[in-house]
């Protein structure tokens, strides 16, 4: 079947820059980007591109030159399922906050919603592709759901996990490691396949793309994530121990990492990992493992979170035990908040977990990040629950610049590597702090011996 019609169901990190990529990629297919959020569908049809809903490096380009000729947002999703002869499926999966399952299982329910339409609103055949991140088997529920509510028509259900990273997203989808591509084995399935090859065989190399039947491919995603995260808590556990010892974490990782068996790439210890994919992925892991009453399995993964959980503890217990094991009504600095550098996404960023562990020592936090305002902030906070909303807002001030945001204060903590921390004048901050003026450095950024030189006591994880 000759596509050139293909629909997007959520227009979040995942849809927006994706589909964006395809539409500049192939610009003989018409590709409809849909979302409930009418506020976030206004923001991707903003006349000025800088305000679309999602920073990425080069994201503003590729929508700015596609939006409007092929590229298209909207929040009518009937007619978008129905004009389209391929519809990904890119809504959220985040943990299930309440019933079975509350704290570890993918809560589904946004994708039965979307199944549901879909089945309601088709007239003719459709593949629909998984390109959410889904537990092993949702395929089957899908494909019940489709074949027992629709219209008699025919759904082919393909597994298409989407790979990239956050702050790297444009390159990843330009040029990724991989595109996976799961279906059923019966000729119909194969057809559907092939649909899908062609679309990325646009601007990937086929041998780049793999094909596998649908379980695997919808569990390859959970373990890729599950892969990656689990090196950076090996790292992290690692760093603890050289902390005690007078080992350093980075020359351990450089010595480790030369093993071309082991890699090098990952294994940046840090305050932890946060972002809305790995916890979520291996708790989603872990229930599925449970389920089968694989008991060995779910705990051996579910190691990895309680290792990130204690790393984000103990960096803000080490705060509190060098201030003289108090920081009440002292101001501490967080630099950073987004859960990485080139992003604005602050889902489950470990500086939420730090600054709530400060407040609860009563310090007086301020907090600069290039690309996360105030509202973002006291609002990662408040979704904590673990004060009101209005005693978070009294103790968090929020800067447009950092100079204002170190001022005063008594430790600069690092939470996010964004560059420009790299580049600040460090004696001017020194100068304007407390005495004595203290650095913990949650992602190893710094240069620690012309802080020293400068004054200041510097602290860095796993050294
Ligand atoms: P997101 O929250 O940024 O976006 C999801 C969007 O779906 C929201 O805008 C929401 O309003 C919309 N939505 C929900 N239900 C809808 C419905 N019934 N109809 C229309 N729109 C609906 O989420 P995201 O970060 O883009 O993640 C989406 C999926 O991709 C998740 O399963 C996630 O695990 C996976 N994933 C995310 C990343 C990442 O880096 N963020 C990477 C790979 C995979
Ligand atoms: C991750 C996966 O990398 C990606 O393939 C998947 O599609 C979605 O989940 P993302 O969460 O966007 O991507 O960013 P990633 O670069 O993986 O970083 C996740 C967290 O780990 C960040 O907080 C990052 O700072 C941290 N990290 C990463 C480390 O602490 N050390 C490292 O060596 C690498």
């Amino acid at each position: 079947m000759k596509i050139n019609k293909i629909c997007c169901i959520g227009a979040g990190y995942v849809g927006g820059p994706t589909m964006a990529v395809i539409a500049q990629k192939c610009p003989h297919i018409k590709v409809t980007v849909v979302d409930i959020n009418e506020q976030r569908i206004a923001a991707w049809n903003d006349e000025n591109i800088d305000n679309i809903p999602i920073y990425e490096p080069g994201l503003s380009t590729i929508v700015g030159e596609t939006r409007g000729r092929n590229l298209f947002f909207s929040i009518d999703v009937e007619k978008a399922i129905e004009e389209a002869q391929i519809i990904f499926i890119s809504v959220n999966t985040p943990t299930k906050t309440y019933g079975k399952g509350k704290g570890m299982a993918a809560d589904l329910k946004y994708i039965e919603l979307c199944a549901r339409q879909i089945a309601r609103v088709a007239k003719d055949n459709k593949i629909v592709v998984e390109k959410s991140t889904l537990p092993v088997r949702t395929a089957e529920a899908i494909k019940n759901i489709l074949d027992n509510t629709g219209n008699g028509v025919q759904f082919q259900i393909l597994s298409n996990p989407e790979f990239l990273a956050e702050g790297t997203a444009v390159s990843d989808l330009l040029n990724p490691d991989r595109i996976l591509i799961g279906g059923d084995t019966t000729p119909e399935g194969q057809k559907a396949i092939k649909s899908l090859v062609e679309i990325y065989a646009n601007w990937i190399p086929t041998i780049k793309i793999l094909t596998t039947n649908v379980w695997s491919s919808e569990l390859s995603k959970l373990t890729a994530n599950a892969f990656l995260a689990q090196r950076i808590s090996s790292i992290n556990a690692l760093s603890e121990l050289c902390e005690k010892t007078g080992a350093d974490i980075h020359e351990v990782a450089g010595a480790i990492g030369m093993d071309s068996r082991i890699g090098s790439n990952f294994l940046k210890a840090s305050v932890g990992f946060g972002g809305s994919c790995f916890q979520k992925d291996i708790l989603n892991l872990v229930y599925i493992a449970k389920s089968y009453a694989l008991h060995e399995v779910a705990d051996y993964w579910e190691q990895v979170i309680i290792m990130n959980d204690h790393q984000k503890k103990r960096f803000a217990n080490r705060i509190v035990q060098t201030l003289y094991n108090t920081v009440a009504d002292k101001k501490i600095t967080l630099l950073g908040w987004a859960f990485k550098k080139d992003t604005n996404d602050t889902r489950e960023s470990a500086a939420i977990y730090v600054a709530d562990d400060l407040l609860n020592e009563q310090a007086n936090i301020s907090v600069y990040d290039p690309k996360v305002n105030r509202k973002k902030i006291l609002a990662d906070l408040d979704y904590l629950e673990t004060r009101s909303y209005k005693a978070n807002a009294s103790k968090i001030t929020t800067c447009n610049n950092p100079y204002d945001a170190c001022e005063g204060s008594h430790a600069i903590a690092i939470l996010t590597e964004w560059d420009e921390f790299i580049y600040y004048d460090w004696l001017k901050i020194y100068e304007s702090m407390e005495k004595p003026a203290f650095i913990f450095d949650g992602r190893n950024l710094l240069n620690k011996l012309d802080l020293q030189k400068i004054g200041f006591i510097y602290q860095a994880i796993g050294s």
